[in-house]
C-alpha cells in the first residue's frame, strides 16, 4: 500500500512501513524503516535538527521551493527555529556540493562544468502493479500484489529529471527501489556514479553482514561493526563476483536468527556492483546500493535517459530468519519467472566430476542408466561435448558436436537419455572463447582485446565482447539451434572467469564497458530463453562467481559453489540462505575423498547437506558398493517425499550455542511437517548433549519427531570393530572390504513425541559414541557426522 498526504509519502507492507517527506526545500527526507506502524503524524519520528552543527554549511539562507502543499507543511509540521543542513538530516536521495558530504548516489559532471547538484521534489504519482525496465530486469507483480510510486525530482538550474521509483510488494514485505535519469539539458550529461537508491537511518549500534569469499569458498558470513567512515561491499570483477555477494544485512548487535532488528538489501543486478554503509558524524547510517562506478562513465545527451538497477530492502524485527523469510518469498514470487516458477526442480544427474573430459557415449549412457535406477531424473551433459573441448585450452566458442565422443550427434546422444526415462540437460559457456577454437581462427575480433596489450588469461579462455551484436548473434543463433535441434530441456550455462582489458572498439566511452557487457547478456538471454520457456535454466560461474537477482531473472536455480564438500557448503549454503531460496541453490552429492579439500565424509552428510537445496549427484556411479547403492536410492526417494518441503518451504537457521554444530530446517508452508538437519563439524570428546530446538510450529499440536534412517559404514570403525561387531575381523583384511560393501550398520533412530512448544523449546537427544562401548542407541556422528529428523503432525 502507498499513502500519500500532503507530500508525505506512507508505503507499508504486511509488516512493516517506510515513511518519508518532501521538506520546505524540496528534498525527500526519510523519517522511519522498521516494523508496521499506523499512519500518522511523523513528527515524533524525525530526525531532529533543532541546534546548529558547527562548521555544517547551513541550507537553510537559500530560497524556499514553493510548491503549494510543502508550503502547507511547512506552515502546519516545521518548527521555524530549525536548522537546515543537508548534513545533519536523514534523507531519500542526496546530492553534492550543498552541505551533505557523505557519498551521494549521483556524481555527475553537470552541463555548468561542476559536480554540484541538488535533486528536489517535482511531482509524484501512484500507480499499481510493477514497472518495467528497458534495459535491465526487474521484479514483477500483478496489480493486485504491488504497487508503486514514481516521484520526479529535478534540479532546476540544469534541467535534468531524476525519477525514484519505490515498488511496495505487500505479501512479501520487500520494498524495491530504482531510479532512472534524464537530460532535459542541451548540453552532454557525463555521469560518473548512479546507485539505485540511497536511505539514512539513525544508528541504533548496527553491524553488517556481508558474504564474502572467492572459488570454492562463496558466501561465507562476515559482521563488521559499523564504526565512523564507509564499509564498502563491491565487485570490479565485471560479475556480481565470489568476492562479495551484491546483498548484505545491517542489524542490532544482539539481533540473533529469531530476535531482533535486521533489515536486507540486494540489487537486480550481474555487473559490478557497490553497497556502502556509511555512518557520519551526526550518527547517521546511509545505506547506498548500485552499479560500482570503478571504470565507469556515460554519457547521456539531450533527452536520453539512463537506467539504474532495481535495488531490493526489507526488514524484520524477529531476527535474520525472518527477514530471509521475506527475501526467499519475494524471490520465488517476484523474481523467479516462467514454466519453472514454483516447480519443483529434478534431481540431477551430472558427469562433470565422475568423467571430467574423459567420456564417451557409453561410459555416459551408463551413468544416465545407473542413475535412472537409483531415481535420478535429469542427465546433465557438462564440459567438453563440442570441437577440440579435450582439456580446458580448446574448443570454448565451437558448438560443433565432437563425433568421436558422441557418435549419433547431439540429437542422437538425447533420443538415447530419453528412451532411458530421463531428461536431458547440456552445459554451456556462451560468453567464452578459446584462442585454440575455430571461432577465434575465423573471428579473432569476438574477443575482448586491448590495442597494445597482451591478454590475460583465466582458465586458458578469453571472453567475448558482449557489447558487439554480431557475438550476441553468435551465440543467440548456436545455442538456440542445438537446444531445439536437440530437445534439450534443461541448460547449465557457464562463466569462468572475471573480466580483464575490459575494452570494446565496438564503444567510443569505455566507461560504459561494464555495464555494456551485463545488459548484452542480458539481451542473449531473454532472445535465447524467452521464446523456450520449458528449459530449467541452472547459471553458473565456476561456482557461485555469479550468484545474484539479476541471473534470477532469466536462470532459475544457481549452482552454489564448485565445492562439494559438504562440511564446506555448510558455510556456502548458510551464506547464500539468508538471502535466496532453496528453491535457487543447485547442491550435489559427490564423491569422498573430495575433489577441492580430500576431506573424507559420509555418503549420509553428503546427501544431509545436499538436499537443502536442487539436490543432484555428481560422481562415477560405476565405484558404489551396493549398500552405498541403496543407500543412494534410498535418499532419492526421501527427497521426492520432501520435496516441495526442500525446494519451496521455509527454511531457518536454527540459533545453536556452540560452534562445532549447525542445525538448518525447513518447515512445510502449510505447518505440518518440518526436516531439520543436524551437523556436527568436528567431534569434541564427552561433550555433553545435544539438542533440536523445531522452530515455527503449532505450540498446541501433538508432534513426532523422528530420525531418518541412515547407514554407518563398518570399514568406518577400523581397529574398533571387534567392539560393535560380534566377530572379530581383521582391519585390514579383505573380509571387512567385503563387508563393507554388501552390509552396514544403520545408525540409531529416535523418536520423540510432544506439542508445538516442547519441541521448540529443545529435544534432547541421545549421548554420541565416546568408545565406552557400543548399543544401538548410541549416536554415531564423529567429525562430519550429521541427521536428519522428520517432524509430522500426530
Ligand atoms: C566450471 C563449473 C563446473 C563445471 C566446469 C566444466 O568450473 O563450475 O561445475 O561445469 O566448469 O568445465
Amino acid at each position: 500500500m502507498i499513502e500519500s498526504l500532503k507530500e508525505q509519502f506512507y508505503l507499508t507492507t504486511e509488516h512493516t512501513s517506510y515513511w518519508f517527506r518532501v521538506t520546505e526545500f524540496g528534498h525527500l527526507e526519510h523519517v522511519y524503516y522498521g516494523a508496521k506502524l499506523q499512519k500518522q503524524n511523523m513528527e515524533a519520528l524525525r530526525y531532529k535538527h533543532i541546534a546548529e552543527f558547527g562548521s555544517c554549511i547551513s541550507y537553510g539562507k537559500t530560497e524556499k521551493v514553493s510548491t503549494r502543499a510543502t508550503k502547507k507543511i511547512k506552515n502546519a509540521e516545521i518548527n521555524s527555529s530549525e536548522h537546515y543542513s543537508l548534513d545533519t538530516m536523514c534523507l531519500e536521495w542526496s546530492g553534492i556540493g550543498r552541505g551533505d558530504y557523505r557519498q551521494s548516489p549521483l556524481e555527475i559532471k553537470m552541463p555548468d562544468g561542476s559536480f554540484v547538484n541538488d535533486f528536489v521534489f517535482k511531482t509524484s504519482t501512484i500507480k499499481s502493479g510493477s514497472c518495467d525496465m528497458h534495459t535491465l530486469p526487474t521484479a514483477y507483480g500483478t496489480p493486485e500484489d504491488c504497487m508503486y510510486i514514481d516521484i520526479t525530482m529535478e534540479d532546476r538550474s540544469n534541467q535534468i529529471e531524476l525519477h525514484l521509483i519505490y515498488t511496495v510488494y505487500e505479501d512479501t514485505d520487500v520494498i524495491t527501489r530504482r531510479a532512472y535519469i534524464v537530460n532535459r539539458n542541451d548540453e552532454k550529461l557525463v555521469i560518473r556514479r548512479v546507485l539505485s537508491m540511497m536511505v539514512d537511518i539513525p544508528n541504533r549500534d548496527y553491524r553488517m553482514t556481508t558474504f564474502d569469499g572467492g572459488w570454492i569458498k562463496e558466501t561465507h558470513r562476515h559482521d563488521r561493526d559499523i564504526t565512523y567512515g564507509r564499509i564498502v561491499n563491491f565487485s570490479a570483477t565485471g560479475g556480481s563476483s565470489n568476492q562479495h555477494n551484491p546483498g548484505f544485512l545491517l542489524s542490532e548487535k544482539t539481533a540473533t536468527e529469531s530476535s531482533g532488528n535486521v533489515y536486507g538489501f540486494n540489487i537486480i543486478y550481474s555487473g559490478n556492483h557497490y553497497g556502502a554503509v556509511e555512518l557520519n558524524h551526526a550518527d547517521i547510517v546511509r545505506v547506498s546500493i548500485g552499479i560500482n562506478d570503478h571504470c565507469f562513465e556515460w554519457e547521456l545527451d539531450k533527452e536520453e535517459l539512463f537506467e539504474m538497477p532495481e535495488a531490493v530492502m526489507t526488514f524484520s524485527n524477529k531476527g535474520f530468519n525472518s527477514m530471509s523469510h521475506h527475501f526467499h518469498d519475494f524471490i520465488n514470487k517476484h523474481i523467479v519467472r516462467g514454466e519453472w516458477k514454483d516447480k519443483e526442480r529434478p534431481i540431477i544427474i551430472n558427469n562433470w566430476e565422475a568423467y571430467f573430459f574423459d567420456f564417451n557415449e557409453r561410459k555416459l549412457l551408463r551413468l544416465a542408466e545407473q542413475g535412472k535406477k537409483l531415481g535420478m531424473e535429469l542427465f546433465v551433459l557438462d564440459d567438453g561435448w563440442f570441437g577440440a573441448r579435450n582439456s580446458d585450452s580448446a574448443g570454448l566458442g565451437d558448438y560443433e558436436v565432437n563425433r568421436k565422443k558422441l557418435p549419433s550427434g547431439m540429437k542422437g546422444f538425447v533420443q538415447k537419455i530419453k528412451a532411458l526415462g530421463l531428461q536431458c540437460g547440456l552445459w554451456f559457456e556462451p560468453e567464452m572463447v578459446n584462442e585454440d577454437s575455430d571461432l577465434y581462427r575465423a573471428h579473432p575480433e569476438y574477443a575482448i582485446n586491448l590495442p597494445g596489450k597482451n591478454p590475460t588469461y583465466g582458465r586458458n579462455q578469453r571472453v567475448l565482447d558482449l557489447c558487439k551484436p554480431q557475438v550476441q548473434d553468435y551465440i543467440v543463433e548456436n545455442v538456440s539451434r542445438i537446444l531445439d535441434d536437440a530437445g534439450i530441456t534443461y541448460v547449465k550455462w557457464d562463466m569462468n572467469r572475471h573480466i580483464s582489458e575490459a575494452y570494446s572498439d565496438r564503444l567510443t566511452n569505455q566507461g560504459e564497458f561494464f555495464h555494456r557487457y551485463i545488459t548484452g547478456l542480458y539481451s542473449i538471454m531473454k532472445r535465447i530463453f524467452g521464446p523456450r520457456p520449458h528449459i530449467l535454466l541452472e547459471s553458473c560461474s565456476s561456482g557461485g562467481n555469479r550468484f545474484d537477482l539479476g541471473m534470477l531473472c532469466y536462470s532459475h536455480q544457481i549452482w552454489a559453489s564448485d565445492d562439494t564438500d559438504p562440511i564446506e557448503r555448510l558455510k556456502i549454503q548458510k551464506g547464500l540462505s539468508y538471502l535466496y531460496p532453496l528453491s535457487t541453490i543447485s547442491a550435489h552429492v559427490s564423491a569422498s575423498p573430495h575433489l577441492q579439500t580430500l576431506r573424507e565424509t559420509a555418503f549420509s552428510t553428503r546427501f544431509n547437506v545436499a538436499a537443502f537445496g536442487c539436490l543432484g549427484y555428481e560422481l562415477d556411479l560405476r565405484y558404489l558398493s551396493k549398500v552405498e547403492k541403496q543407500e543412494v536410492a534410498e535418499q532419492i526417494a526421501f527427497y521426492k517425499l520432501h520435496r516441495r518441503t526442500f525446494q519451496f518451504g521455509e527454511f531457518s537457521r536454527v540459533d545453536y550455542p556452540k560452534n562445532n554444530k549447525m542445525q538448518w530446517q525447513v518447515r512445510k508452508k502449510d505447518g505440518n511437517k518440518v526436516i531439520t538437519g543436524f551437523f556436527q563439524t568436528l567431534t569434541i570428546a564427552a561433550e555433553g548433549y545435544d539438542y533440536l530446538r523445531i522452530l515455527g510450529l503449532n505450540a498446541d499440536k501433538e508432534y513426532v519427531i523422528e530420525t531418518k534412517p541412515q547407514n554407518v559404514y563398518v570399514e568406518r570403525f577400523g581397529g574398533l570393530i571387534k567392539h560393535i561387531m560380534p566377530v572379530e575381523l581383521n582391519p585390514d583384511g579383505l573380509i571387512l572390504r567385503t563387508a563393507n560393501r554388501i552390509y552396514s550398520m544403520q545408525d540409531g533412530v529416535e523418536t520423540y513425541q510432544g506439542d508445538g512448544a516442547l519441541l521448540a523449546s529443545g529435544v534432547l537427544l541421545n549421548n554420541q559414541f565416546v568408545g565406552s562401548g557400543y548399543n544401538e542407541k548410541i549416536r554415531l556422528l564423529g567429525d562430519f557426522g550429521s541427521n536428519l529428523y522428520v517432524v509430522t503432525e500426530r
